[in-house]
């Protein structure tokens, strides 16, 4: 792939609806700001109205096009730390009777201090993968019906170096050491763990779809991104030590905007592929490139276990 800027996204033709989750803040607002620039209607899945109405406003004014009102996007309340929010979003979009072509699951946390989601999960595999487990699977058959369509993971480079998932509900689940710099590695490593399914579950669901699917489910990282991701390390770290390499939020949002909308995907039958920005080229340019993921991600025993386990605790019965 050449150079890949906001001017390669093709404009739609007709409807084309996405649902963007965490699309009030960083990666997934640009991306949000980019497709309805190229005429498609979004569906914000955020969990704060109020972050997600100013989001719409500053989309709104930095689109600034006279017939702004024609714009379209809208929000619908998502919290991907309950189940209950999660079968409620759905409800939700169902009653507004829209075709669904694409599904970017970008929201998630990185590095809280140890907390637990309303199910009772640890926060960061709770909100990081078993929100979106269950999101996408009550979304699928809206996918399957409106093909061809696409879903995006937002994974991170982080899942490189995580060994696999902890499979035993109570060590998963441990509140983190109390002491410093071990507080800091077991965050960093659970949130390893989440973004390691979040690859692991794209590759299965990419898998269980079939390579004759035409919905299209694949990962990315989205290079190393200034955003409020990194709102629980500590200041100094981000703008003294890693400012320097952090890229743009526009350029971070590149590599979701190009497998959620680049021909190539459907040219290329491109499925539970692992995308990155390989080249740190200047804005306005990135240069996507598939790469090998995780060797745990190709593990098929290892992908059903999570399977099994991610639909025990979400409570789906029947999944594809
Ligand atoms: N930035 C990077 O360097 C980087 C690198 C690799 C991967 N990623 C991935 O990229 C994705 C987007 O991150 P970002 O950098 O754009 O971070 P961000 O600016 O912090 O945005 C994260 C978004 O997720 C939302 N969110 C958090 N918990 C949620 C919940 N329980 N329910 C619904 N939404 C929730 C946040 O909402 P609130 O505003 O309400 O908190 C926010 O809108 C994440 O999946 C992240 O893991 C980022």
């Amino acid at each position: 792939m050449p150079q890949y800027s906001f001017n390669d996204i093709p404009r739609v033709e007709g409807v084309k609806v996405a649902i963007i989750t965490g699309s009030n803040e960083g990666i997934g607002r640009i991306t949000t700001r980019e497709l309805v620039r190229k005429g498609w209607h979004v569906i914000m899945a955020c969990r704060n109205e109020e972050k997600a109405q100013a989001a719409i406003q500053a989309i709104r004014a930095q689109i600034g096009v006279v017939d702004n009102d024609n714009l379209k996007l809208d929000f619908i309340q998502l919290d991907l730390a309950s189940y209950e929010s999660v079968r409620n979003f759905v409800d939700q979009f169902h009653q507004r009777h829209l075709p669904l072509h694409l599904l970017i699951n970008n929201g998630g946390v990185m590095m809280p201090p140890f907390g637990l989601t309303k199910d009772g999960e640890e926060l960061q595999f709770g909100t990081n993968h078993l929100g979106h487990f269950l999101l996408a699977n009550l979304l699928l058959d809206d996918l399957k019906q409106n093909v061809p369509s696409r879903i995006v993971v937002l994974s991170s480079r982080a899942h490189l170096r995580h060994p696999g998932i902890e499979f035993v509900d109570e060590r998963r689940n441990q509140p983190y050491p109390d002491t410093g710099i071990v507080t800091y590695r077991a965050r960093a490593a659970t949130y390893g763990q989440s973004k390691l399914a979040n690859m692991m579950f794209c590759k299965e669901l990419a898998e269980r779809l079939g390579s004759e699917s035409k919905v299209y489910c694949n990962g990315i990282h989205p290079g190393v991104i200034k955003t409020e991701l990194f709102r629980h390390l500590h200041p100094g770290i981000t703008t003294r030590i890693m400012s320097p390499f952090m890229r743009t939020v526009e350029n971070g949002s590149m590599t979701t905007l190009y497998v959620a909308t680049h021909p190539d995907i459907e040219t290329q039958n491109i499925h539970g592929a692992y995308f990155v920005p390989s080249k740190h080229i200047p804005a306005p340019y990135i240069r996507p490139a598939e790469v090998a993921p995780n060797p745990v991600v190709l593990d098929k025993n290892a992908r059903e276990r999570l399977w099994e386990l991610s639909k025990r605790l979400t409570g789906l019965t029947n999944t594809i």
